[in-house]
């Protein structure tokens, strides 16, 4: 295991994720209806939409912790039945909760490996292999931010940037070809901000897929290529960053309004327009 792997190659032409016909409801409320949504390599994908929305429920089933009631999922170009996140993070899907989920009396090591930490057993016993494992987070962590050489320090005294440094770490080192970002620069400073933005870039390099959760339009407009809008469980618009102003897509975000609908990275499509 070497943290990173090669991914999917652009030039097969060929999504990392294609999101088909998936809906979801939760007893009387569809949070999600009829969602199509695809995910290229080194594409950041900003999801917006106001609070209910269904963007947490679209990521979820992607990550595998809510099973889907119709449609199709495929990474890779193959059909995949997720029945709990173990089985995402085996097909490369990683997500990177808002509250990071860092356990802050641990240093970034350990984080790094936690719960999945690198060893063998001796009878009864686990003995975990400090060395190897230091050596791997420092190796991941410098090819992401070679300015981060706090590995020894308690999580809870790292700034909010160098936490966030951690988590997305973690997620390579676990071979993450599909980052589910929610939320990740809500708590930040600007430079923190631009830090993370750094980051993001870094990983587009590398070939990953990103879809962003955020309710920050600048943020999104920043680091994403492309934003699709979810409006009572649907996409209701999309588009390239370079397509749209800011207003457009806030006019999507409140009222619905739909200039044109992206779900697809391959181009944009008017609404109502079949794909
Ligand atoms: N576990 C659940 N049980 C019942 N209803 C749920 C559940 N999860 C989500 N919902 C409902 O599904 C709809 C979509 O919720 P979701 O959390 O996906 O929205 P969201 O876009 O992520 O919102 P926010 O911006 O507030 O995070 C909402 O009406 C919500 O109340
Ligand atoms: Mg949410």
């Amino acid at each position: 295991m070497n943290g990173i792997r090669p991914l999917s190659d652009p030039a097969r032409n060929q999504p990392l994720v294609r999101i088909t016909g998936v809906s979801k409801a939760f007893g009387g409320v569809h949070a999600l209806e009829d969602v199509n949504l695809d995910l290229w390599p080194g594409e950041v994908v900003g999801v917006l939409g106001h609070n209910g929305a269904g963007k947490s429920t679209l990521m979820k089933i992607l990550a595998g912790a809510y099973e889907r009631d119709t449609g199709v999922i495929e990474v890779d170009d193959r059909p995949v039945d997720f029945r709990k996140p173990a089985d995402a993070q085996a097909c490369g899907i990683e997500t990177i909760h808002q509250s990071l989920a860092l356990a802050d009396n641990l240093d970034a090591v350990s984080n790094l490996f936690l719960g999945r930490e690198i060893g063998w057993r001796l009878g009864p016993f686990r003995v975990m292999d400090g060395p190897q494992m230091h050596d791997l987070a420092k190796r991941v962590i410098s090819q992401l931010n070679p300015n981060f050489t706090a590995l020894t320090v308690p999580c809870r005294d790292l700034s909010g940037g160098q936490r966030q440094t951690i988590a997305i770490a973690r997620a390579v080192q676990f071979q993450a070809r599909i980052l589910i970002m929610d939320e990740p620069t809500a708590a930040l400073g600007p430079q923190e901000t631009e830090m993370v933005g750094e980051l993001i870039q870094e990983l587009k390099q590398k070939g990953l897929g990103i879809f962003l959760i955020s309710h920050d339009l600048h943020d999104v407009f920043e680091l994403s290529d492309r934003i699709v809008v979810m409006k009572n469980g649907r996409i209701v618009g999309g588009a390239r960053v370079e397509d749209v102003t800011q207003d457009e897509v806030l006019g999507m975000i409140v009222a619905g309004n739909c200039p044109a609908v992206a779900t697809a990275g391959t181009g944009v499509l008017q609404a109502g327009e079949s794909q």
